[in-house]
């Protein structure tokens, strides 16, 4: 039976969901905070599970609003300075990916604080994907070994990205069938799921129901049964 190891999940909808109820845009982006932290407990209590990584802030997420992008900056200042009892508590060790030099100054010390003390721990790994495009992402990992004499194996590109596991299920809500420029290396293999609950309204319930089917996939790598 498949037992999904790394999951990846873009979690689209929080704007539509806030528009639907009459509220502006980042209130979904605060309620889908507080998911995140549910859906990371839960994965946490799965001894199956040993990654989750999450889209929480793009490469191209700076062309939205000034006004979005600091409430998104702030947002994830503070959940981060409260999370640090959750990840400590589940064991859950944080390791971002993405270029966060772009960011403030108190944000990646913020950033780095929360992976230092973390580091210990040995249960799920959460990465925030945080300034994070796959492109910029494979682009930043072809800088690093372009300097060997050697050519490049796919061995030494994966080991240079910011994430170097494959993700077995990548999950997107918010019913859009593309994926923007997540996880393009990693996910060459997985089994993509989309879903049209808005992020802010996705529930454990719905991710068990994920998860079951995922065991019934019969993954072939490209090769025969
Ligand atoms: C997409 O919704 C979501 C994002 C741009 C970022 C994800 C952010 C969160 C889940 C909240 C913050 C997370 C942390 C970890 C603090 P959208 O705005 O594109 O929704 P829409 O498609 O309905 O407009």
């Amino acid at each position: 039976m498949n037992k999904a190891r790394h999951i990846a999940i873009i979690m689209d909808g929080n704007g539509r969901w806030a528009e639907l109820r009459g509220q502006k845009r980042v209130k979904g982006h605060e309620v889908g905070a507080k998911v995140v932290r549910t859906i990371t407990e839960f994965c946490a209590a799965d001894s199956d599970i040993e990654r989750l990584t999450l889209y929480a802030f793009s490469t191209e997420n700076w062309k939205r609003p000034r006004l979005e992008v600091e409430f998104l900056m702030k947002l994830l200042q503070k959940y981060l300075d409260n999370e640090l009892e959750t990840y400590l508590t589940n064991n859950i060790r944080f390791e971002p990916i993405g270029d966060i030099r772009a960011f403030s100054s108190s944000l990646q010390k913020t950033i780095f604080e929360v992976k230092e003390k973390t580091a210990h721990c040995d249960g799920l790994v959460q990465s925030l994907a945080l300034n994070y495009g796959a492109h910029d992402e494979i682009l930043r990992a072809i800088n690093r070994v372009k300097k060997s004499q050697e050519d490049i194996t796919e061995a030494m590109l994966s080991n240079a990205l910011d994430c170097k596991h494959n993700v077995d299920l990548l999950i997107r809500t918010g019913g859009d069938h593309r994926l923007s420029n997540f996880l393009l290396w990693q996910a060459a293999y997985a089994e993509l799921f989309f879903s049209d609950t808005l992020w802010p309204d996705f529930t454990t319930v719905e991710l068990e129901k994920i998860l079951k089917d995922f065991t019934k996939i019969e993954r072939r790598f490209g090769g025969l049964k």
